[in-house]
């Protein structure tokens, strides 16, 4: 021991201050705190929690320009499998299966939402969805529209996106009173159609799923073979969370009949405007400007 004790004291100092600056950055500017800094997306430069919160990228316009790779350079936990192998009460994860998994196409171990829709085989092969296809722009302040002057009023109170516009295209009820020629609900009549919803359909309403955020061939291919029909019923009755159905478009088909039906008046003859797909020039499907 022939260190004094005040050299000894000032080396353990220099490490307490040390710590206290890190500390003290973590939530600021600097770029000396790597652990807790973000990397905007619209600037390359470190940002603060606060900034990366307020990133014009959540919000419209710039929302709408916005990839994947962009949300992701923040939010890549979102994607990261994170379900837990037993729920609190001790319930594994793999001995458990909701009404809605125990259709023929769910696949594989629990999933949390976010890859089910994104990364799961099913969902890549019958979907293209986006971050911004669900999220538009929320206010992070508030998720209750009209509690002051500035919340967004176009908010469904405690939701981040639209479930009307969004969820319930394919978690609605099956409208089936307005299909001529089914006698009642698909669990009730499927049999009577091999469970087969192209019994019908390769002749009625086939100019459908023409949007950016669905893979409109794959499906006809899933649902072409035996039992196919839970293909189409998944996403049309068979995983309803809500009691209404969707007002889909009314698409014109070959060989329809020129009068419109009373249920189907009010209803648009083309898909939502923002999900219409262009060519691009080098010849590949993108994502439609909204008009
Ligand atoms: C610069 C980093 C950054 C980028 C890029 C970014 N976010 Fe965020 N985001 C944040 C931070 C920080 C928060 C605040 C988190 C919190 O308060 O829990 C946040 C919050 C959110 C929330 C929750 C909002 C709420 O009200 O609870 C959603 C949803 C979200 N981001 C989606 C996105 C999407 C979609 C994109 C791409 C269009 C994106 N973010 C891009 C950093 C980022
Ligand atoms: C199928 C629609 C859908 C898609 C696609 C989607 N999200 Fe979400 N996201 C949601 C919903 C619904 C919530 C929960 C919102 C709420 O609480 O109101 C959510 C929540 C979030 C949150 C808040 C934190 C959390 O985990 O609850 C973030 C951040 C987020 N999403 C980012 C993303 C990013 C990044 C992408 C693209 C890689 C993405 N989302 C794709 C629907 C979607
Ligand atoms: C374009 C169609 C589409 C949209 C839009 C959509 N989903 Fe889904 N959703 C699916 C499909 C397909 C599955 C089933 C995936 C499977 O079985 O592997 C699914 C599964 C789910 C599941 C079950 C997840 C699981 O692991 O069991 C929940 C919950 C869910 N969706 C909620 C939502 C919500 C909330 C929204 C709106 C924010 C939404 N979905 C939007 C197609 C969609
Ligand atoms: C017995 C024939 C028949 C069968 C089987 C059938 N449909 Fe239909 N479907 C129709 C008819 C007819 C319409 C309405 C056509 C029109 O727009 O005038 C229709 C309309 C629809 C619509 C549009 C509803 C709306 O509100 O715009 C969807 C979605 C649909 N069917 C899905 C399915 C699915 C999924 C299955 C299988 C689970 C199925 N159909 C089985 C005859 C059938
Ligand atoms: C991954 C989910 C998904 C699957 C699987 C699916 N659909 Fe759809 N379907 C949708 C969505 C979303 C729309 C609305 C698209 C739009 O806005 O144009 C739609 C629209 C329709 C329409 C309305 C057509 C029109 O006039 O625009 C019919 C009919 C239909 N689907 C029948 C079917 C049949 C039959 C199958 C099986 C071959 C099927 N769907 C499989 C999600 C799905």
């Amino acid at each position: 021991m022939n260190l004094p004790w005040f050299r000894l004291l000032h080396v353990v100092s220099a490490g307490v201050i040390a710590t206290l600056i890190a500390i003290g950055c973590a939530d600021s500017t600097s770029p000396s705190a790597p652990a807790m800094t973000l990397v905007g997306a619209s600037a390359a430069s470190p940002v603060s929690y606060q900034a990366a919160k307020y990133d014009p990228i959540h919000f419209k316009p710039a929302i709408e320009q916005a990839t994947d790779q962009q949300c992701l350079t923040c939010h890549a936990e979102v994607l990261k499998p994170s379900v837990r192998k037993a729920s609190p009460a001790g319930l594994e994860a793999s001995n458990v299966k909701a009404w809605y998994q125990q259709i023929s196409i769910y696949q594989g171990e629990q999933e949390t939402f976010h890859r089910r829709h994104l990364e799961t085989p099913l969902a890549k092969q019958i979907m293209n969805l986006r971050c911004t296809t669900c999220h538009q722009g929320n206010d992070p302040r508030d998720r209750a529209p009209g509690s002051s002057a500035t919340t967004q009023p176009d908010l469904t109170l405690r939701k981040t996106v639209s479930p009307e516009t969004t969820c319930l295209k394919c978690h609605g009820q099956m409208n089936w009173p307005v299909m001529a020629g089914l006698p009642g609900p698909w669990s009730q009549s499927k049999e009577m159609f091999q469970n087969n919803c192209l019994a019908c359909h390769v002749a009625i309403r086939t100019k459908r799923h023409q949007v950016t955020y669905l893979n409109a061939k794959a499906i006809e291919e899933l649902a072409a073979k035996p039992n196919g029909g839970d293909v189409c019923y998944g996403c049309h009755g068979g995983r309803a969370w809500y009691r209404i159905n969707y007002p889909y478009p009314r698409h014109a088909w070959p060989d329809m009949v020129p009068d419109i039906p009373d249920w189907a008046k009010d209803r648009p003859t083309e898909s939502e405007a923002r999900f219409l797909a262009t060519i691009t020039s080098e010849g590949k499907t993108s994502q439609g400007e909204e008009k």
